[in-house]
């Protein structure tokens, strides 16, 4: 039985108190109607201590005021189900209610569905009541690149978040998934530049037994999206196996996989070949790049990536 905890306050106090028992806590952030890909990185993280908390929470700051927040699956319940049933167990369930209450007269700031000005923001915004929140950790150049480029809010919402989780939580051990790959080397690059006293992990990526890479979101494909939606990593085994095999000009690659994914009725957002740790595009394949792919399945964004080493 994991313990809930939904106020950060109290969350804070439970790690002071395991730690100052000499107890050693590994995070796993997530936004909760949790999959396998979810419980693959709680079992990397039971690897390194001894105590694991998990955080569920929807963060408004990471989406747009165009994006999915309102339509974003929970299931709560179903997801304390889910971490009652693993080994070993999760200890803490982190679903907080005040992360962004700073208990001043405004309270939690307003969850905004609008655009201001025309400008993009994301749904945590200052409605013009109180100071609310302004502080945002912006990982510049990693941010810039593929997801930055159609979700120019994103990045900065996530480092966001997670800085504040990490304040809250205070963990020995960071566990994140390589299914978003960017994500995990702009949070890696934030605990270095900004001296957090976490470890951060990477975790494989997880996949469904037909190839789709797992996500929250595969939800909201219909049956024939779904069946579509293996474009996606098809092509990308296809471009791994070509560039084995010697076809390393990365403007080919990038092409073949952009036909089939298109062919199968996917809209692409992008199709990136970058190095694993800067994220800078290579015009050939070389050891240590990752395949990068994003594409809309009718509304529904998916992610998808292959590293590829070809000695
Ligand atoms: P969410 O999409 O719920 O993902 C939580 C964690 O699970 C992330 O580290 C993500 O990379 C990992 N994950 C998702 N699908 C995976 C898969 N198929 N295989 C392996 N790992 C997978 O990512 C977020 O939430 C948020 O941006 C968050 C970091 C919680 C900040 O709000």
């Amino acid at each position: 039985e994991p313990k809930i905890i939904r106020n950060k306050e109290e969350m804070r106090n439970w790690s002071r108190s395991m730690r100052a028992q000499g107890k050693t806590i590994g995070f796993v952030p997530t936004m909760g109607y949790l999959h396998q890909g979810h419980l693959s990185l709680i079992a990397e993280a039971q690897k390194h201590t001894q105590l694991i908390v998990v955080s569920i929470y929807v963060n408004p700051g990471q989406f747009a005021v165009n994006e999915d927040l309102s339509t974003y699956p929970s299931d709560f319940q179903g997801d304390i189900e889910k971490l009652k049933s693993i080994p070993k167990g999760v200890d803490v369930v982190f679903n907080p209610q005040n992360l962004y209450d700073y208990g001043d007269e405004r309270g939690q700031p307003d969850v905004k569905m609008r655009q201001k000005d025309g400008e993009i923001v994301s749904c945590l915004e200052d409605d013009g009541r109180g100071i609310g929140h302004e502080t945002w950790i912006r990982v510049e150049k990693l941010e810039k690149g593929m997801c930055g480029k159609s979700r120019p809010v994103f990045f900065r919402g996530v480092a966001t978040v997670v800085a504040k989780l990490f304040n809250v939580i205070e963990p020995d051990v960071a566990v994140f998934g390589k299914k978003d790959y960017q994500q995990w080397r702009i949070i890696q690059r934030m605990v270095r530049d900004l001296d957090f006293a976490v470890k951060v992990i990477g975790s494989e990526l997880m996949r469904e037994e037909d190839g789709l890479a797992m996500s929250s979101r595969n939800v909201h494909l219909s049956p024939q999206e779904r069946k579509q939606a293996l474009s996606i990593s098809r092509s990308l085994f296809e471009a791994k196996s070509a560039a084995r095999k010697g076809k390393i000009i990365c403007s080919e690659l990038r092409k073949s996989v952009t036909e089939s994914i298109e062919a199968s009725g996917g809209k692409i957002d992008y199709v990136e070949i970058v190095d694993q740790e800067s994220l800078e595009t290579v015009d050939e394949i070389k050891n240590g790049v990752v395949m990068c792919v994003a594409a809309w399945f009718g509304k529904v964004r998916l992610l998808d990536n292959m590293e590829i080493d070809i000695s």
